[in-house]
């Protein structure tokens, strides 16, 4: 399949604080890759991979991007914010994410809430039920994931692509 045979593109941001794995999702969605340690980042950034849902060809873009060129490189975009299970200010900082969007986006704006690092079950700190409630009063989707051991990541991001599609 080549990389400009599709029908539709789909964008997609991650948005969240600062080491809750962004980047690492969109490594191991897109190259299944992990790495153990943050890379710098250098502007912005973004990943495609081409994936098949129905009859139909959906070219995913998606952006690990920092500050203020999300909002304005991007329109028309699926947002997810992501947080760190072990990281209750991550799962806090949520709220931040949400209000920085909406003043941000005058769309309407379809969001998934990622808890993730549930490899470390056992320094989790955010409960699946918390995180579920939350997500469903702030009309989210929900997927908790883990980037090191690939837990979910395809299909958080296969049920973004089949919402869209
Ligand atoms: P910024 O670039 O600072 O915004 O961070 P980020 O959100 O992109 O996080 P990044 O992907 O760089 O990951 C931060 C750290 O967490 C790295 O050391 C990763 O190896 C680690 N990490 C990412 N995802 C996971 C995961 O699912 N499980 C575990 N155990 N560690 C993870």
């Amino acid at each position: 399949m080549s990389e400009d045979d599709y029908d539709y593109l789909f964008k997609i941001v991650i948005i969240g604080d600062s080491s809750v794995g962004k980047s690492n999702l969109l490594s191991r969605f897109t190259n299944d890759e992990f790495n153990l340690e943050s890379k710098k980042r250098i502007g912005v950034e973004f990943a495609t991979k081409n994936i098949k849902i129905g009859d139909h060809v959906i070219k995913a873009q998606i952006w690990d991007t920092s500050g203020q060129e999300r909002y304005r490189a991007i329109t028309g975009a699926y947002y997810r914010g992501a947080f760190d299970i072990t990281r209750p200010s991550s799962f806090q900082n949520i709220e931040h994410w949400l209000k920085e969007l909406r003043d941000h986006s005058d769309e309407k704006i379809s969001l998934m809430l990622v808890g993730n690092k549930v490899d470390l079950a056992e320094s989790r700190a955010v409960s699946t039920e918390e995180a579920k409630e939350y997500a469903t009063d702030s009309e989210m989707l929900f997927f908790e994931t883990s980037a090191l051991d690939a837990t979910n990541v395809d299909a958080a991001f296969k049920t973004v692509f089949e919402r869209i599609y």
